[in-house]
């Protein structure tokens, strides 16, 4: 059976074409267009209308096993999607229906619902389900409340402050009564999470020494440090930890795009004499439990407790460049493009 959308509309796809060094180039990618495919039996057709970037996307690209499998040579970049349900063969999802999914970097998905949750846009904004009430968010709620087992009267200290995650990560930890400070870079990122989202403290790590810039924001050590971005930072924070510090490695964006392996931390034994622990994680731990985090985000964006913002570029097409916004730190917020 063909469809008017198979006949009529085209796919426009973002595939990976080689696997980048350092920095992903334009010609890593290749933008093609090819019929739409048809939904078979116990099947949706959608159509994507916002796509996820994430700084993880890096990770995907690289040759070896991984926490997921490497995106192929050739295949459609992996990401995730809010999706418009077009045409359906599946018992569950009905034309009309707004879904979130891994739909990948192209125009239209075929899906067999597995993994796929359906959203409702007269309850949030579309794109937010891809950042606040989506990983990002899920990543923030339980990277600090689970993995950093935050206390009310701690002192956090999150990196990538103004970004996706942390800009979540240190407004959920103001509101459950803690002391924040973030790092940033550059004056306008520094000036939004202090006066717009309420942090206490925030370090330009461009322009001052990280170094000198913490210790004095946080001249009794902390009892956090959320990390997005590895690297010197890392060994920072890790210098003034507090007896009993939780570490939580979220990410370390510093690293991706290194072709050197990455450096270790120089001041790991700070975990010892501080009787403090490092883990990372993986949001997808707790996907059992997403509904939770939704339910508690939700009420504390309606209640006016939590901002979320997003950053949307225009443009499937526009992939290959935007990709590298979170890169050089030119999104302001959840990057996200709209197809
Ligand atoms: N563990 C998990 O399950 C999980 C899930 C989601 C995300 N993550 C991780 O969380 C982190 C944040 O992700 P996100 O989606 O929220 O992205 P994001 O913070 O919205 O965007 C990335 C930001 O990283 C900063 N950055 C880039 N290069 C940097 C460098 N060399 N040094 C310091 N900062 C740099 C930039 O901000 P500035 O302008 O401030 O430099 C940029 O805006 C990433 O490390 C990501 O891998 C982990």
């Amino acid at each position: 059976m063909t469809t008017q959308y198979g006949e009529f509309m085209k796919n426009t796809r973002v595939l990976l074409a080689s696997r980048p060094v350092g920095l992903p180039k334009t010609d890593d990618w290749q933008i093609d267009s090819v019929a739409v495919e048809q939904p078979g039996e116990g099947e949706f057709l959608g159509e994507v209308l916002y796509l996820s970037l994430d700084p993880a996307m890096r990770g995907w690209i690289n040759e070896g096993k991984s926490y997921v499998e490497p995106v192929g040579l050739g295949e459609v970049m992996r990401a995730g999607g809010v999706v418009r349900v077009i045409e359906s063969r599946h018992p569950e999802f009905a034309v009309g229906d707004h879904v979130v999914g891994m739909s990948g970097a192209q125009k239209f998905w075929v899906s067999n619902g597995k993994g796929v949750k359906k959203v409702y846009p007269d309850l949030a904004p579309l794109p937010r389900y891809l950042g606040a009430l989506g990983m990002p968010g899920m990543t923030a709620y339980f990277g600090i409340l689970e993995v950093g087992e935050l206390k009310e009267g701690d002192t956090v200290l999150v990196s990538g402050a103004a970004g996706a995650v942390g800009a979540l990560v240190g407004q959920i930890a103001r509101l459950k009564g803690c002391r924040v400070v973030g790092i940033a870079g550059g004056e306008e990122k520094c000036r939004y999470i202090t006066e717009e989202l309420g942090f206490d403290g925030a370090v330009d790590y461009k322009t001052e020494s990280l170094q000198a810039a913490v210790r004095k924001l946080c001249p009794d050590g902390i009892d956090i440090y959320f990390d997005n971005v590895g690297g010197e930072t890392l060994d920072v924070a890790l210098s003034i930890l507090r007896l009993n510090a939780r570490v939580v490695i979220c990410g370390a964006i510093s690293q991706y795009n290194k072709t050197t392996p990455p450096e270790g931390p120089k001041n790991y034994l700070s975990l010892l004499v501080n009787r403090a622990k490092m883990e990372g994680f993986i949001v997808f731990d707790f996907a059992a439990r997403y509904s939770d985090a939704i339910r508690d985000m939700s009420r504390w964006i309606d209640e006016g407790r939590l901002q979320a913002r997003e950053h949307i570029v225009e443009g499937l097409e526009t992939f290959p460049e935007t990709l590298l916004m979170l890169f050089d730190g030119r999104n302001q917020g959840k990057l996200i493009i709209r197809v």
